[in-house]
């Protein structure tokens, strides 16, 4: 598994602003946009392009544009949904499917409730959406998800990772495919409510709302 987390300035007061408990959700919306938009510029940064002809107004000459088949876009419900359009307005020409996962606040497992995916995705660069990876079980189910309908190329787009979540997706991923984590930062540890600290709180709510 790699890791790569996102070291800018912008980044860094993007999120300052998004962990302040005082940023509503309108203002935490548009953040999270802009900040998955600078974090799919790194995410993108493998993705598959094929050699095209194209004549400038000066001549004709060789350049690159993306492959096909298209890259593939997942945001994991609900979070997920909040970095959908500051991903694709990157990857515009990408697919979207849906995973909806929710975390059983007792057990703390992954349950999918929700899935809109291709049964094949073999060959397909996958991009995972979800905000907060912090015990590494809803990502770990939905990379499971994804691998068992033949992706092997998957890179996961969070924005604030627990140590504790990296590795265990690092031991689940093993050298089973090609997996990325492009995270804007990672924090210190979970609590005891497996909330990441300092964090920023529960990622949905204050997107959404409580409801
Ligand atoms: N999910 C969240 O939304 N926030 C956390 O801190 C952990 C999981």
């Amino acid at each position: 598994m790699r890791l790569h987390v996102a070291n800018h300035p912008l980044v860094d007061h993007k999120l300052a602003v998004l962990r302040d408990v005082e940023t509503h959700s309108a203002t935490f919306r548009l953040l999270v946009d802009e900040l998955v938009t600078l974090l799919a510029y790194e995410a993108t940064r493998d993705v598959h392009t094929r050699e095209v002809e194209i004549t400038t107004p000066v001549t004709t000459t060789t350049a690159r544009k993306l492959a096909t088949p298209r890259p593939i876009v997942v945001p994991i419900l609900r979070a997920g949904l909040g970095m959908l359009d500051g991903m694709t307005r990157l990857l515009p020409t990408a697919e979207v499917g849906f995973l909806g996962m929710q975390r059983d606040e007792e057990t703390l497992e992954a349950i999918t409730y929700a899935n809109r995916l291709p049964d094949d995705l073999s060959g397909r660069q996958c991009f995972l959406l979800d905000p907060m990876l912090a015990t590494g079980g809803t990502l770990v189910a939905a990379i499971d998800y994804l691998l068992q309908r033949g992706a092997r190329d998957v890179t996961a787009v969070c924005l604030l990772a627990a140590p504790e979540g990296l590795k265990v997706v690092e031991d689940f991923v093993g050298d089973r495919a090609d997996v990325s984590i492009v995270v804007a930062a990672v924090d210190e540890r979970l609590n005891e409510k497996a909330y990441i600290v300092p964090g920023l709180g529960d990622a949905g709510d204050r997107l959404y709302g409580v409801v």
